[in-house]
């Protein structure tokens, strides 16, 4: 609650607490089409979205890319110059004229207008130069001419702000007022009384209200005070492509849940204490091989002998493994699963509870594959916020594909 306090306060704390310039939450009525660029992981996906006016979402068309990892770690005009094709490939057909599109961008942007704000340090691997401290609108209108594709970017939004005004223009009067994504990375968003964000230098907001992207990644990692960290944690940190930030993110999300365990057992391994009887395999000796999925398919393997698990290690090279060994890496990823859980239930509890909405609750719209997948994560998270809370009335919509559709529903409401 303190670090939030802050960072309404001032930029260039821990927690950023950024406005979004999203101001409305919408009604559920609102129709338009237009298409919704996703970029934030390692997948972009460009739909064209049908908003039909009764809180209906309709997706005529969905592109889907992969972003090489090159292209991930190129520069600015080779990875818009990749979104931009993968836009026009959309388009194909579509002979309207004055096209929009919502963007999202699921990455730390200080947002300069609802279409406009400036990438402020790269997150989850991306590390394309010439993007952090740019306007990464400009930078994608730039690469759409050099492509010839006509088409106004109308929204430019977080994955969490998408998710909670798709997650409210789906449900419109459920009090949707948080957003929040448990997937490669993780975030929230909320919806906080202009006259609290203290930093704010624009005129009072119509509504009095401004959507807050708090990204919570980033959590102590300045003060270092209250998260606990393993020796696992502290390795991962230490090896990865930004060091010393986002160490919340870092215990809780898709990205480095797989990663964390895959240190466990190597540790393990080299003290002959798990797996010592099989040659190690490429999977458990890269960084970040073994994928957070294999942990959710370990922990839903409820076979007698873990049949599952068995073949599931055999396929990743590791081709003896005894029943007691299974046992106890179905126990380690549950562990890192459980834990994940009630540190993303810690934050909503807090976030809720800046909204003085402790004793009433409110609800959540949630997408992510960690949150989606991963057994037990939903009613482990619900647990520990009733344990929190003191009750249980934080109720949580799954939102899928909120993220893309989201920015969509943003440029159709302002
Ligand atoms: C990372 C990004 C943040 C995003 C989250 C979930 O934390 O910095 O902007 O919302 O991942 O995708």
């Amino acid at each position: 609650l303190a670090e939030m306090a802050a960072g309404l306060e001032k930029d260039g704390l821990a927690l950023k607490m950024i406005p979004t310039f999203v101001t409305r939450l919408p009604q559920g009525h609102e129709t338009v089409t237009i298409y919704a660029l996703d970029i934030g992981g390692s997948n972009l996906r460009v739909i064209r979205d049908r908003l039909s006016g009764n809180g209906k979402i309709v997706q005529e068309k969905v592109v889907k890319k992969t972003i090489p990892d090159a292209i991930q770690k190129s520069d600015a005009s080779q990875l818009f110059d990749f979104v931009a094709d993968a836009i026009a490939e959309a388009m194909i057909g579509d002979d309207t004229k004055d096209k929009s599109l919502g963007f999202t961008f699921s990455f730390p942007v200080s947002q300069t207008a609802l279409a406009s704000g400036t990438l402020i340090k790269w997150t989850k691997g991306f590390t394309a130069a010439g993007v952090e401290n740019n306007d990464v609108v400009a930078l994608l209108d730039k690469a759409l001419k050099r492509k010839g594709v006509d088409v106004t970017v109308a929204a430019l939004a977080n994955d969490t702000t998408g998710t909670m005004m798709a997650g409210a223009y789906q449900s419109p009067g459920s009090d949707c007022c948080i957003g929040l994504i448990l997937g490669t990375g993780s975030n929230a968003c909320y919806v906080e009384k202009i006259e609290n964000v203290k930093k704010w230098k624009g005129d009072p907001t119509a509504s009095g209200l401004m959507a807050i992207n708090i990204e919570w990644g980033n959590f102590d990692s300045e003060k270092r005070q209250v998260l606990p960290l393993t020796e696992f944690d502290k390795m991962l940190d230490k090896q990865s492509p930004n060091y010393g930030s986002q160490i919340y993110e870092k215990l809780m999300s898709g990205m480095y849940l797989g990663e964390i365990v895959r240190l466990v057992i190597k540790q393990l391994q080299s003290r002959n204490l798990l797996l010592s009887g099989t040659a190690s395999s490429q999977s458990l000796d890269r960084p970040y091989a073994f994928d957070t999925a294999f942990l959710s398919q370990i922990v839903a393997d409820n076979t007698p002998d873990l049949q599952e698990t068995l073949s599931l290690l055999r396929n990743i090279g590791v081709v003896n493994s005894t029943l007691a060994e299974r046992q106890a890496l179905k126990e380690i990823a549950t562990a890192v699963g459980v834990r994940a859980a009630q540190l993303a239930a810690v934050g909503i509890a807090a976030v809720v509870t800046k909204m003085g909405k402790g004793a009433t609750g409110c609800s959540v719209a949630v997408d992510g594959s960690v949150y989606e997948h991963f057994p037990g994560f939903r009613v482990n998270m619900q647990a520990t916020m009733a344990k929190i809370l003191g009750n249980d009335k934080v109720k949580m919509v799954l939102t899928k594909d909120g993220s893309g559709n989201g920015a969509a529903v943003i440029a159709a409401v302002h």
